[in-house]
């Protein structure tokens, strides 16, 4: 196992490229099952998350390469393979992707339950009402959903939760309705960018969706969908991050292809505790952080609001800022595994809830923490970033999931920042 080492307090400076969306790239990969002929995808990034969803599509009988430019190329060779084992989809939720492309292009589905995780309960009631409305036939059998259809049928889905829409929930629907038969209507469906991004790819595959990005996407299925070439987009969650990284040391960083218009929530944030935000006239987002920041409340929301894969990070900055936060966490109530960890290093945190209570302090000090989730590292290495002294950032496996060489690109800025074996 391996562990970051940081030394903190040195603002970061100059300027940093995002990577590819980890949490378009994964629905992406599993829309390629849905086409006759091959897909070629750029940007994809070099993830461990990226490298599950390959083994699980090569399971599943596709061919996948990357070319020596690092463009992936995918084909489906094998179609009569529809298992996603339990070994895969516990280690990746994102593996649920493959239940929809494989219902709606195989006929039929073996797909694991993924269960909860770090991060709380995470049910797919929704993904499976919405396949059920398009005519599958599903069952639960032995902890894995066996779905069958013969070709699936238009109809109108609602995809409404108890926390708003599902972005997986979405996708998995979504992809299935476009080989479907006659024409769907995804009500209430999942705005995020991620989702959009699938919707293009789909269209560039030969699909027939309306409304992407706005919560009622109109699908008219198509008999085939085809081989293209397309290109991820940058990973906002990534952008934010450095983002805060820039701001927790007093820096001054150009997140060079940061999207503006895909982080308005947390471009806003940043403004309002004092942090000055500003696009830049050669594109991206370019962040400069005073000294001290003030206080604010945040709540986390399905997109257009504040992500909740934001919602450690945002923890971190705020546990530095002058006076009383508060963070509420509606996505996920359970999402704060960062926070004694945080503790530990010297932050004034009370949970109470779905929430927590944050008292800002003038330091942290460095600490051996835990991680214990992709978001919670992230923060835990933010707090690192400003804390006094070293600390040692444990488990990084789960860093190395969904951020792509995140310390090369903080020592590229300046920071202290080195991988060690434990
Ligand atoms: N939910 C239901 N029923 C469902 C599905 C979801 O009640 O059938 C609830 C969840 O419990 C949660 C809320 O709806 O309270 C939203 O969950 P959603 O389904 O949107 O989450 P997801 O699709 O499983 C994706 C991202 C997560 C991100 C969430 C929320 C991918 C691969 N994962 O998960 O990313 O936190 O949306 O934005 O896209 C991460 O990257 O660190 C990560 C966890």
């Amino acid at each position: 196992m391996e562990k970051l080492v940081i030394e903190g307090g040195k603002p970061l400076e100059g300027e940093v490229t995002v990577s590819g969306a980890k949490n378009s790239a994964l629905p992406i990969l599993a829309a390629t099952l849905l086409a006759e002929g091959e897909c070629r995808i750029d940007n994809v990034p070099d993830l461990v998350d990226i490298n599950t969803m390959i083994d699980l599509l090569r399971m599943l009988g596709a061919e996948a390469e990357r070319t020596p430019a690092g463009t992936l190329v995918l084909r489906s060779a094998d179609s009569s393979l529809v298992t996603a084992p339990y070994d895969l989809v516990s280690k990746m939720r994102a593996s649920i992707c493959v239940l929809g492309p494989l219902i709606a292009r195989r006929g039929k589905a073996r797909v694991s339950m993924p269960g909860g995780c770090a991060i709380g309960v995470r049910p797919i009631d929704l993904h499976l009402k919405g396949l059920k409305a398009l005519g599958a036939d599903i069952k639960l059998d032995k902890g894995y959903v066996t779905a069958s259809a013969d070709r699936l049928r238009g109809a109108e889905v609602y995809l409404g939760g108890p926390a708003g829409s599902s972005v997986t929930g979405t996708a998995n629907v979504l992809m299935a309705a476009a080989l479907a038969e006659g024409d769907t209507v995804i009500e209430n469906a999942a705005c995020e960018p991620e989702v959009a991004d699938l919707a293009n790819f789909l269209n560039a595959m030969g699909a027939r969706i309306e409304g992407i990005g706005s919560p009622r996407l109109a699908v008219r299925g198509v008999e085939t969908l085809k081989g293209c070439s397309y290109s991820v987009i940058p990973d906002r969650i990534e952008a934010g991050t450095l983002m805060a990284a820039a701001a927790i040391t007093n820096g001054d960083v150009l997140v060079s292809n940061a999207v503006p218009e895909h982080l308005g929530a947390v471009i806003f944030k940043m403004r309002e505790i004092g942090i000055d935000v500003e696009r830049d006239p050669r594109g991206g987002l370019r962040v400069k952080a005073p000294t001290r920041f003030s206080a604010s409340d945040v709540t986390t929301l399905p997109y257009p609001g504040f992500p909740t894969d934001m919602q450690a990070q945002m923890t971190s900055l705020l546990s530095l800022a002058e006076g009383i936060s508060l963070v509420s966490d509606k996505i996920y109530p359970d999402r704060f595994m960062h926070v004694p960890e945080m503790i530990r290093m010297g932050a004034e945190i009370r949970k109470d809830g779905g929430s927590v209570i944050i008292k800002g302090v003038q330091f942290l000090t460095g600490a051996e923490v835990m991680a214990s989730d992709l978001r919670a590292s992230a923060g835990l290495v933010l707090a690192g970033l400003i804390a006094r002294g070293e600390t040692e950032v444990h488990r990084i496996y789960h860093m190395d999931r969904g951020y792509e060489k995140l310390e090369v690109k903080l020592e590229r800025l300046g920071a202290r920042v080195r991988r060690a074996e434990e």
